[in-house]
């Protein structure tokens, strides 16, 4: 099927058009840049990187209320992802102490050393399964030791399990499960009577609009980081390591300890993890010469305004020396860009730089597989079976 055929039922839950998903937004971007399709529950995707500033930065006509995947969140709403101004700041601000470049540096030692024990059962082996054995394990082992100190590590799997579906899903159904999870977790914490000076200490004790959280606001607030802050990171480290096994030469980009203050904003740009997340239309208006309507959905592309020449020339090629890879909408732009930005680069950064301080030579096991990617929300290699040499 042609490109231009697709767009008009253009799915990000279908693994036939993810596989295509490229060549059909380049194709958008050239002759429709907002298109309509008929996927459920039927929206408008934005495909330029102009008109997606446009929408993130006007939160008054194009609104999270209805949260950010195209299936509805239903209750509790993840917070502050399903919030819009002025609410959305008073609960990101009580977010933010726990997310700053100080904050998360404090880490370092512990998630070097994360990195450096999750690498001991296979190193001398030669052979690893990327995604599951490597960076998966790091994702989660860190999310917890940052940020949910109290609630054990014996949650992980069903935190992994729970956060995959969201991505994978978005359903309402799956939000329901996790934030089942996240409930828990906190009941937990507080039969422990112990009191923490962390993120979860800071969410029970946080108040906006000068009352406390109810209890549902807590729970989709501490959901919002579990969430948004697992398969991302993972997913990322997965793309990038796709590409290094594809192109070899690439291996030297991720070493070092300065590789992702210089290469990582690249990458980001290149793989851009987080296809696209929607905005509810408030009021009539118009985007890329389209009408839109009060109560329309807009999905904006990031992957796709992350390939556009118009900001990007040559965009489908890694290029490590382009002035403007910092200009990437991999984490979002506006109020709601990602808090955990600067966890996610100091943790992807450690954990390639510790791999490949150890080994080095990556390629596929099987030369000849075809790697098959997720659907939806993030879209990243299923399984990376790897062999390598010991430095
Ligand atoms: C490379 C990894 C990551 C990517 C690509 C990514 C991407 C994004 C994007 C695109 C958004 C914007 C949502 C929107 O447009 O409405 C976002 C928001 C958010 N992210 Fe991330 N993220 C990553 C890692 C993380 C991590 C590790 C955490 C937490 C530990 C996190 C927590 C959040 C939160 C709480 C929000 C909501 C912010 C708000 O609405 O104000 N993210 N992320």
């Amino acid at each position: 099927m042609e490109p231009s055929e697709l767009l008009s039922s253009f799915d990000q839950y279908d693994p036939a058009h993810v596989q295509v998903m490229h060549e059909v937004l380049a194709h958008a971007r050239r002759e429709c840049p907002v298109f309509h399709t008929t996927a459920e529950p039927g929206y408008w995707v934005v495909s330029r990187y102009a008109d997606a500033k446009r929408i993130l930065f006007d939160t008054a006509a194009f609104s999270n209320r209805n949260g950010v995947t195209v299936h509805g969140v239903g209750e509790p709403r993840p917070l502050p992802a399903a919030a819009d101004p002025p609410l959305h700041k008073q609960y990101r601000d009580i977010l933010r102490p726990y997310f700053t470049q100080q904050a998360i540096r404090a880490h370092e030692p512990e998630l070097r050393k994360l990195a450096q024990q999750l690498m001991e059962p296979w190193l001398s082996t030669g052979e690893v399964e990327f995604v599951k054995d490597y960076a998966a394990k790091l994702a989660y082992a860190a999310l917890f030791a940052v940020f949910l100190r109290s609630s054990g590590a014996e949650d992980i799997d069903l935190f992994v399990a729970g956060a995959d579906r969201i991505v994978q899903e978005s359903t309402q159904d799956a939000y329901a499960q996790l934030m089942g999870l996240v409930r828990q977790l906190l009941a937990r914490r507080r039969s422990s009577g112990v009191e923490i000076n962390d993120m979860i200490g800071a969410v029970e004790l946080g108040s906006v609009d000068g009352r406390p959280l109810t209890e549902d606001e807590k729970v989709g607030m501490i959901f919002s980081a579990v969430a948004a802050g697992f398969e991302t990171n993972y997913a990322t480290m997965a793309l990038i390591m796709h590409q290094v096994v594809r192109h070899p030469e690439l291996e030297t980009r991720i070493q070092g300890p300065d590789w992702a203050s210089g290469h990582l904003a690249e990458f980001l740009r290149f793989v851009s993890p987080v296809t696209g997340l929607i905005r509810t239309v408030t009021r009539d208006t118009e985007i890329g010469g389209v009408a839109l309507r009060a109560g329309d959905t807009v999905l904006v592309h990031y992957a796709s305004v992350d390939r556009d020449e118009a900001q990007f020339p040559q965009a489908d090629t890694l290029d490590f020396a382009r002035p403007n890879s910092g200009q990437h909408m991999a984490f979002s732009f506006g109020v709601h860009r990602c808090l955990g930005a600067p966890f996610a680069e100091f943790l992807i950064g450690i954990g390639l730089e510790e791999l490949t301080r150890r080994a080095t030579g990556f390629r596929l096991r099987d030369p000849e597989l075809d790697v098959p990617y997720t659907t939806g929300v993030v879209c990243r290699p299923e399984a990376l079976p790897l062999t390598f040499e010991l430095r």
